[in-house]
């Protein structure tokens, strides 16, 4: 027998066709094209691609058929969480990994070593979408804060993402920075492209497909950006700040090699044994005309 709520569906209280119904077997029919693709995540990105397209159901229909044709998921949705927050990305650029997550806290570390009454300059050096400069900006309001980027479409997401915090420098390496910042940086941080020539085979499609290898490849050895910064970087540092640069940890050893023969001391760091990247801390010398006793 049938009750009366289902026979009335528009009583109060009463089970009525409903959107909810709608938006579950939506959500089933997502998961369901995105898992049988391969996506591991199914149930999650179903949840972001609907949210995505809101209302608008061949939208939908587009963002499926793009992700289970191979299409990462952040360029196409606009956005990366980084750090709790949601950061602009789009196509063609690099998008941040969670594993810089720990260069971003050494560098806010750094910056909240008490300063006496001095405001801070920070520098993001090969800044894609500046997700450090970004984060910086907003939770340091009072630090001056530089992105650098040569690529057009990242420094429009840079720009997008520091909201009016800090300033877009378009860059090769760290050419844009305004001359009167020489030797005043307090900290430099950088992900600088630094996968061999050998290793860019191997990288995972969505990123050997979709992001440009300018943002990816480091030469033969994987450093020659990173030589390129230490080398830079001593013009504009302080005595005494910070370059903090994200590498493979099979580079930490060269490149701290490096530093060291270009005027750089490598800080002691807590090296991470699950992540195959590491952070090489190199600390700014006292320049030589400052160890001259007067
Ligand atoms: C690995 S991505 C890192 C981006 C960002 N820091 C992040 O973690 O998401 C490297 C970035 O360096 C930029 N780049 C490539 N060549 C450069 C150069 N000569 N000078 C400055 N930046 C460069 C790329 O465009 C890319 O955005």
């Amino acid at each position: 027998m049938q009750s009366d709520s289902a026979a009335h569906p528009d009583v109060v209280g009463v089970r009525a066709p409903r959107q909810d119904d709608a938006q579950s077997s939506q959500h089933e029919e997502v998961t369901a094209q995105l898992r049988a693709a391969g996506c591991v995540f199914a149930e999650d990105e179903a949840d972001i691609l609907r949210e995505t397209a809101g209302d608008d159901t061949e939208r939908l229909a587009q963002l499926v058929r793009a992700r289970a044709g191979g299409a990462p998921l952040e360029p196409l949705v606009g956005w990366v969480e980084f750090a709790g927050r949601r950061l602009s990305v789009g196509p063609g650029v690099f998008v941040p990994r969670q594993r810089t997550l720990r260069l971003l806290d050494l560098a806010l570390g750094e910056l909240r070593r008490p300063p006496g009454s001095r405001a801070r300059t920070f520098v993001e050096a090969f800044a894609g979408v500046a997700p450090l400069a970004a984060f910086v900006s907003s939770e340091l309001p009072g630090t001056r804060v530089l992105a650098c980027e040569p690529d057009p479409a990242a420094l429009r997401h840079a720009a997008a993402n520091l909201a009016g915090r800090g300033a877009t420098l378009p860059s090769d390496v760290l050419s844009g920075l305004p001359a009167a910042h020489r030797g005043h940086v307090d900290v430099i941080a950088a992900v600088p492209p630094y996968v061999t020539d050998d290793d860019m085979t191997l990288l995972p499609r969505e990123a050997r497909d979709h992001e440009p290898p300018s943002a990816l490849s480091g030469g033969p050895d994987g450093l020659h950006w990173f030589r390129a910064l230490i080398d830079e970087a001593s013009d504009w540092i302080q005595p005494g700040g910070l370059l903090l640069i994200e590498l493979s940890d099979q580079q930490l050893a060269a490149a701290a090699h490096d530093g060291d023969g270009r005027g750089w001391r490598q800080e002691p760091m807590e090296q991470d044994d699950e992540s195959r990247t590491t952070v090489l801390a190199l600390r700014a010398k006292a320049r030589s005309s400052e160890n001259q006793p007067s």
